[in-house]
This record gives structure tokens, sequence and C-alpha cells, in this order.
């Protein structure tokens, strides 16, 4: 038996407010539920709340990652709002990462599983505990793709606030060796790249470490367009989260502000009865796709959206990535390969400013997707700053792209026949032709870096580090700076792997190579000394050995022992499926 416990407006077909608690009130206004009322009262609800709509309020909040060790105080910010519009704010965390920290430690790679874990939570507890809707708070790369895919499958009124991204860092000693002087801006990138320089013996360990120590300023997401900043911009192409939230910083007052305008959205969402499956089309990806290109963004992003479509129950494939990236231009002078931070995007007018850009001049966008702001993207921007080329060298105009077209590149061929991923930004060209060092693991590459067995026109290649055989695809920031580090940049070393890069990394890489080692794809049968040939213009990616060899070696190939027999990563190498459709567990 139902009854109303607390009268609460009701929708109806005569024209009569809408019901904004329609979940909450099965346990609020549920006489069989008196229990659950009474835990809710226990927890802190006032008898006049029991009529109000319950929000989940989700950070992916714990200390010891600047990503995200903010975003609880962000969560109390919304839960104010949330106060402020008569809705209920609850709060919880969920479990989360530190790509930065976790690539592979002990063998151990946990960071694109938690990607999924996220997802289940934010489920879990928004459909458990009968919320009406649900205000998400991510931070490092995994978390992006993982709120999202949560919102996904509960469909109720979502918003997505991004932390914000970190400021940039400075050196505080000179380092002559690479031109640099204290004061110079650095970020995340330069820490990892610190490495191979060293290894080499091009900077002395002060000058590393204070990249080290001085690199992260405080709380953010890592302040290049890599992953968390492409996955941010993503969001916001997607309608998700509300216009300019991609590239607030996470230190400024802005971010607090957005925090209560989320509050704002979500009573409008509810009131109109807007859920992330009225929101998201595969038009909104094409925009995100075709905006991630515009500002250079991580390969990473590849990966993500594939899962988060398929998580909205639409059909995009790397071909669509293909198929954007040949009609639309890169005008993103923004690191790793450029000269700017997501901080410096922000001063500029940030994402609205890039789209009333694009918008007016271009026919790369779809104006007319619907947002978390009840309105369209268009109308989102109407308001924007006008990008001026004159002042401003952190986004090109159309008529003198850093690059004409994209540079995320799908690459086929013998050695990656369903997939690879390349972030070719022309300035390491676009053809390669070398000759394959392999390593089953990416601790062999650096001794084999120090020693000098690292020339000039080889292919590293680095595999059994897919999603089943990693497990989790660890990303290869550190042997990418490390060859950056060592004067082996610029296209003089390809680096080639079925696991991931960082968005951090720059340089001649390819990604994602599917079918992967562990699954016995071909990158396995790869031997040193075998030609590599590379050729973005044709998307084509080779192994010099004919089919009756490939096919021998096969024959004697035999596939690796799991890694992990129980737990988290024997579960996710079970299930996980290929790069090359994303990578998820669902
Ligand atoms: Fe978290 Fe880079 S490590 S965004």
């Amino acid at each position: 038996m139902s009854v109303d416990i607390h009268p609460v407006p009701r929708s109806s077909s005569s024209g009569e407010a809408p019901v904004l608690n329609k979940y909450s009130r099965l346990l609020t206004q549920n006489v069989a539920m008196g229990g659950a009322r009474a835990m809710l009262y226990a927890s802190g609800m006032k008898h006049e709340d029991m009529s109000k709509p319950q929000i989940g309020i989700s950070a992916v909040w714990w200390e010891g990652n600047p990503c995200n060790n903010h975003l609880d105080d962000l969560a109390k910010k919304v839960k104010e709002g949330c106060e402020l519009e008569g809705l209920v704010g609850l709060q919880h965390a969920t479990v989360g990462v530190s790509d930065g920290i976790t690539q592979g430690n002990q063998g151990m790679s946990y960071s694109l599983p938690s990607r999924d874990l996220i997802a289940d939570s934010i489920e879990m507890i928004v459909n458990a505990q009968s919320h009406d809707g649900n205000i998400s708070l991510p931070g490092c790369d995994k978390n992006m793709p993982g709120v999202f895919m949560a919102a996904m499958r509960h469909n109720k009124p979502t918003v997505i606030i991004y932390g914000g991204t970190i400021q940039a860092g400075a050196r505080t000693v000179d380092c002559p060796a690479l031109g640099a002087k204290a004061g110079d801006p650095i970020s995340i990138g330069d820490a990892f790249e610190q490495r191979g320089a060293f290894e080499v013996g091009t900077i002395t360990e002060v000058e590393m470490e204070d990249v080290i120590r001085h690199s992260c300023p405080g709380s953010g997401g890592c302040g290049g367009m890599f992953t968390a900043n492409t996955m941010s911009t993503a969001l916001e192409l997607l309608g998700m989260s509300l216009p300019g939230g991609a590239t607030i910083p996470a230190v400024y007052p802005e971010k607090q502000q957005e925090c209560l305008r989320a509050a704002k959205a979500m009573r409008n969402l509810l009131e109109k009865d807007i859920k992330p499956s009225d929101i998201i089309t595969k038009a909104s990806f094409e925009n995100a796709i075709a905006v991630i290109t515009i500002l250079g963004g991580s390969t990473n992003s590849v990966l993500h959206l594939l899962a988060m479509a398929r998580s909205a129950g639409i059909e995009l494939t790397v071909d669509d990535f293909t198929r954007i990236g040949r009609r639309t231009p890169v005008l993103g002078n923004l690191k790793p390969s450029g000269d700017y931070v997501f901080e410096d995007l922000h001063k500029i007018g940030g994402i609205p400013a890039v789209l009333k850009y694009i918008l007016a001049n271009t026919d790369l966008l779809d104006g007319s997707q619907l947002t978390v702001t009840g309105k369209t993207l268009a109308e989102n921007v109407a308001d924007a700053p006008t990008l001026d080329f004159t002042t401003q060298n952190v986004i090109y105009p159309l008529s003198k792209p850093v690059k004409a077209t994209g540079h995320l590149c799908i690459l086929k061929g013998n050695l990656a026949p369903e997939s690879a991923v390349s972030k070719i930004t022309g300035k390491e060209g676009t053809q390669f032709h070398g000759t394959a060092i392999c390593f089953d693991k990416e601790d062999d590459f650096y001794p084999a870096l120090a020693s000098g067995r690292i020339r000039e026109g080889m292919a590293v290649i680095i595999r059994y580090q897919g999603p089943r055989g990693g497990p989790g695809m660890p990303e290869q920031l550190g042997p990418t700076g490390a060859i950056v580090g060592a004067g082996l940049g610029k296209g003089k070393v390809c680096l080639i792997t079925d696991g991931r890069f960082s968005g951090a990394s720059r340089g001649f890489i390819i990604g994602h190579v599917s079918p992967e080692a562990a699954v016995g794809g071909p990158i396995a049968l790869v031997e040193d000394g075998d030609e590599i040939h590379i050729d973005a213009e044709k998307c084509t990616i080779d192994v010099g050995v004919d089919d009756a060899t490939l096919e021998a070696r096969r024959a004697k190939w035999t596939p690796p022992k799991p890694k992990h027999t129980r737990g988290v990563l024997y579960r996710y190498a079970r299930d996980v499926k290929s790069a090359h459709l994303g990578a998820y567990t669902d």
C-alpha cells in the first residue's frame, strides 16, 4: 500500500506541476517504507525534507592525488546549492585512482579498470538509494567517462562538474642543457620527461628534482590538453556539463560558483524531466570528437568515447574518428604538442569561445544539440567571448591551423588488423620506417635505453600491455617521456604498444594495437629486427613479414599465463573487450 505521508506536487496531463521526487517518494511517501524513513531521519533529514527531491552528489574524492583531493570541498558546495534550490543533496565518494601514480605499480594497473568501477558504484548508489538525480564531480582521467557511463545507466537527471584543471608549475632553478630558466612554466609531462634526460646524463639530479617538485603546484587535473582536460571538453560538448565548466581551474572561485549553478540546473532538469537519454545523441558524440580534434586532445578519448557511446546505446566506431578527423583541423596550441595549458584557454573564453567561433565559421558542429542547461549548445554560447587572433595564440585561426586535418589517426594493417590509435601532429612527420626492438615488459625497456641499445630508426614495441594482458592497458608515459628526454623524440624513434599513452605523451607513438598480444594479436609475433612501416597519411601500420612467416610464428606462440587469479584485475581481464571497442566490461 502506498499513501502520501507528505503532500508534494503531482504531474498530470492537466498542466499541474511535475513530480520532482518520483524515485525518492517511493521511500518517503510510502507507509510500507517506515524503516527506510527512519534511516533517513537518522541520517539528518528533517520532516520537511521528506517531500523534497533527493540528489546524489558523487565525488570521486580521495586524498593523495591533486586531481581529486579537493572534490569533497566542491561536493559540499553542491550540497549547499541543493539546499538553496529546495533539494536534498546526499554526498558520497566513489573509488578512484591516480593516473599519474598507478600505471603498473608492482605489476598492477588499476587505472582503466577504475573507470568501470566508478560507473558501477554510482549506478549502484543512485538506483539503490532511489535518488531522483545525480550531480557527479570527477577529477582524474578515468573519472569523466566513468561518471558519464553511470549517468547513462541510471538515466536520471544528471549534471557533471569537472573538478578543474591544475595551474602550470614553474622551475626554480636554471637548466642550461635544456635551455630552460627558473620561472619557466612546467607541467606533469615535464616531470615524466626528466627521467630520460637524467638517465643519459643530460641534466643533473638537482635539475630533475626541481621539475618533479614544482610541476604540480596544487589541486586540479593535469594541465595540458591531456586526458582529463580532453574528457572534460567531451562532457561539455556532450551537453552534460555547464557551459565553461571544462576549463575552469580547480582553484578558481568560478569552480565553486559552478557548483551552485549545477544545483540550479538540476532543479530545472527535474522540472522539465530532462534525462541523459534526452541529451545524448550520435550528433553530440560527433560534436565531442570534433572539438577534441580542434583542441588536439588525447588518444585516450578514442577508447573512452567508444565505451561511453556503448553505455548510451549509440553506435560509434573508430571509423567515426577517421571520418570526422578528415574534415576537422587542429587549432589548439596546447601542451603536450603546443605551448599553452588549459588555464590559458580559460582566460580567453574557454570552450564556449571556441564553440562560438567554430559555429559561426564552419559546419563542423551541430549547435542544435540539447544540454543540461535545457538550452542548446548554440544558445549556451551566444554571449561567449569572441576569440581575438591578434592578441592570443592559444587557438589558431581556421585560416592558419596547426594542422589542416585531425591528429587522432586510426591505423590498420597486418600489425593491427582491428585498429591502432596514434596522435600525429605532423611535427614528427607522418611516416616511420624502421626496425623493431621488442619488450614484453615496460621494465625491460629502461635498461635498454640507458645502455644505448635503443637507437634512431628503431620501432620500440612494448607489448602484453593491452586490456587483458596488462591487464588494464597501463599507460606508457614513462617510456614516451624517457625517449623524448633521451633526445630520441621528434620521430627518431617510434613507440608501438597494445597499451595506452597518457595524454601528456608526445612523439611518434602508436597505442591501442588490437588485437592485443595477450590474445595472440600479430603484435605478439613481431621479432627484433623486423621492418615496421607506418603511414599516417594512408592510415596503415604493417610489419614487413609475410603471412606464412607470421603463421609459422603463431604456431609456436603460447598464450601467457594470467597475471592475476583473483580480485578486481582477475575479473577485469576475464570480462574486458578489445580496445578496438572501448575496452568495456559492461
Ligand atoms: Fe589525474 Fe593527470 S594524473 S589528470
